[in-house]
């Protein structure tokens, strides 16, 4: 069984992702709803709730577990891969492929606060930002828009544009989507794009490919496929499991 976590139910952007490549294992899901978000909590309370997850993950027979949140991948990966025996994949926004196709030379990265803020991501824009220049934005309410089934309309698209556009303005052409949620509102970013920079080519990129691909690639070495008694997901929630459900129903 392959274990996914995520505070809430942005790591279905990546589940989608990963079915595409391996559509007939077991999946177990578990959103984190009751404590989401988690963008603007303590290192430590992220870890907490990381571990005790992984523990129910575990308990139910995840085999490798996708820590499909960036926000607790910058706090907590490196303590879980400590704690416990299995491997864990994790996310990082992609300040790489973002450097490599900017036309600008200026990449923008959306994130929580908590990513933003974390070594990890100061180490990897170090990393891979040469000959290019980073701006990042705090996707300040988004998360809370996803969770709230909200993607479209007009109020998604002035919170939207309200972190946007100050990547838009220092020149951004290429838009780093650095938090899970994040691609459920990717056609809203790209509206809004358009229509504030329609002389601009702006690219979104979202990791979860990637991602997808180094779970699987990580999974063959293992010897870790065919995994459990797929095809299919167990969801399980913290708290209210409606929106889970139904947006699972449109991944598939
Ligand atoms: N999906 C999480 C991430 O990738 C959401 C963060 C939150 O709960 O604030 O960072």
């Amino acid at each position: 069984m392959i274990g996914i976590f995520d505070s809430g139910v942005g790591g279905l952007s990546v589940l989608r992702e990963i079915r595409k490549l391996l559509p007939e294992e077991k999946y177990i899901y578990y959103s984190d709803n009751a404590h989401c978000p988690y963008g603007e909590k303590s290192q430590e309370y992220i870890i907490d709730r990381a571990r005790e997850i992984t523990r129910f993950l575990l308990s139910q027979g995840a085999e490798i577990i996708v820590v499909a949140c960036n926000t607790a991948t910058a706090a907590a990966i490196a303590t879980l891969r400590k704690e416990f025996d299995v491997s864990f994949i994790g996310m990082e926004p992609a300040v790489k492929p973002g450097a490599a196709i900017t036309k600008t030379g200026v990449v923008g990265v959306l994130a929580t606060a908590g990513t933003l803020n974390a070594d990890k991501y100061h180490m990897t824009r170090e990393k891979y930002s040469e000959g290019v220049r980073v701006v990042e934005h705090i996707g300040q309410g988004f998360v809370e828009l996803v969770e709230s089934g909200e993607t479209s309309g007009s109020r998604a698209e002035q919170v939207v544009e309200a972190s946007l556009k100050p990547l838009l303005d220092q020149g951004a052409d290429t838009i780093v989507l650095g938090c899970t949620h994040y691609p459920f509102l990717s056609d809203t970013i790209s509206r809004i794009a358009s229509r504030l920079v329609p002389e601009r080519k702006v690219t979104v990129i979202d990791p979860a490919p990637a991602v997808a691909r180094h779970l699987a690639d990580v999974m063959r070495q293992e010897g870790l496929l065919p995994c459990g008694d797929g095809p299919g997901t167990d969801l399980y929630s913290s708290g209210d499991g409606s929106l889970l459900n139904k947006l699972y129903k449109k991944i598939i």
